[in-house]
């Protein structure tokens, strides 16, 4: 695997490839890398003919209180899992590279970036699509992989490669979980012993809604209160959102219906954790 540091070496690499006819799939990260990106590097290989990955900490994501100081590090591990998964490219850029002084411009998806995380951290989707479309522009990707853990995220990035014309697909990824059920996230290393037990209220939260969706419930009102409740039970965990979306454009919904997103955020201790569900119709079998 070549570590390209800069935006010009990544670029040349990246454009080397795509001369040669080979499909790149990219797949961003922050680094911290764990079984769920393995997923996505996988799911990129499999669809692509070479994967570019990058590992950049984006500073424009997190808000001033929020923990970009102490986001868990480690370069050489991480450069070791994606050498292992066939990775050809790691673009590793410095935060002077990507914003030099003077940089004025955003990208900013109006009206979907202050829905759900967005409306607990100001600011953090305008840094994730802002470095997205700078990412996308050095590695000009065919495809690009994200994981459904981020669904807001998610969401909006499809919006902005819509509204904005990229030339790249955005392929979703299941969530990849713990035994427990716990769904994978680089800030499960802040969680200690007994909250790494209590963490697993979020996924129980989504389990007792999707129940009694299954069992016909339709108002979302209903099943909100019953996603509450079981969050509420773990006392010292603090409930941030809990809401059930259109997947598209992030509206809450008040009848849920086949695709509805359930979406729950809650802080244990300290760290802010996220994790949701896609509600879906059983298949009846001709
Ligand atoms: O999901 C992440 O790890 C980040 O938000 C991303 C997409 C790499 C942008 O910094």
């Amino acid at each position: 695997m070549k570590i390209c540091n800069s935006i010009e070496e990544m670029r040349g690499a990246c454009r080397a490839l795509r001369h040669e006819g080979k499909r790149i799939g990219f797949v961003p990260t922050m680094g911290a890398l764990h079984e769920g990106h393995r997923s996505l590097v996988r799911a990129a290989g499999d669809s692509c003919d070479a994967v570019a990955a990058s590992i950049f900490v984006n500073p424009l994501q997190f808000g001033p209180k929020e923990d970009l100081g102490k986001y868990p590090r480690s370069f050489d591990r991480d450069c070791a899992l994606l050498e292992e998964e066939g990775v050809e490219f790691l673009f590793a850029p410095t935060v002077e590279d990507m914003y030099p002084a003077g940089s004025a411009t955003w990208v900013t998806v109006e009206g979907m970036s202050d829905k759900l995380d967005g409306r607990s951290r100001p600011g953090h989707f305008r840094g994730v699509t802002t470095v997205v479309a700078k990412l996308f522009h050095v590695v000009e990707p065919d495809a690009a992989f994200f994981g459904q853990k981020d669904a807001a995220q998610l969401a909006i990035i499809r919006r902005m490669v819509r509204d904005l014309n990229f030339p790249v697909e955005i392929v979703a990824c299941p969530i990849v979980r713990e035994a427990d059920g716990l769904a994978m996230s680089s800030r499960n290393a802040y969680l200690d012993t007994a909250q790494r037990k209590q963490a697993i209220v979020l996924y129980r939260s989504l389990l007792r809604v999707k129940k009694l969706w299954e069992g016909g419930e339709r108002r979302a009102e209903e099943l909100i209160g019953v996603g509450k409740a079981e969050i509420a039970q773990e006392k010292s965990v603090r409930l941030d959102y809990f809401e059930i979306v259109d997947p598209e454009n992030l509206d809450p919904v008040s009848n849920v219906r086949d695709g509805g997103l359930v979406a729950v955020a809650a802080f244990v201790g300290a760290t802010r954790l996220i994790d949701n569900l896609v509600l879906k119709e059983a298949v009846a079998l001709a």
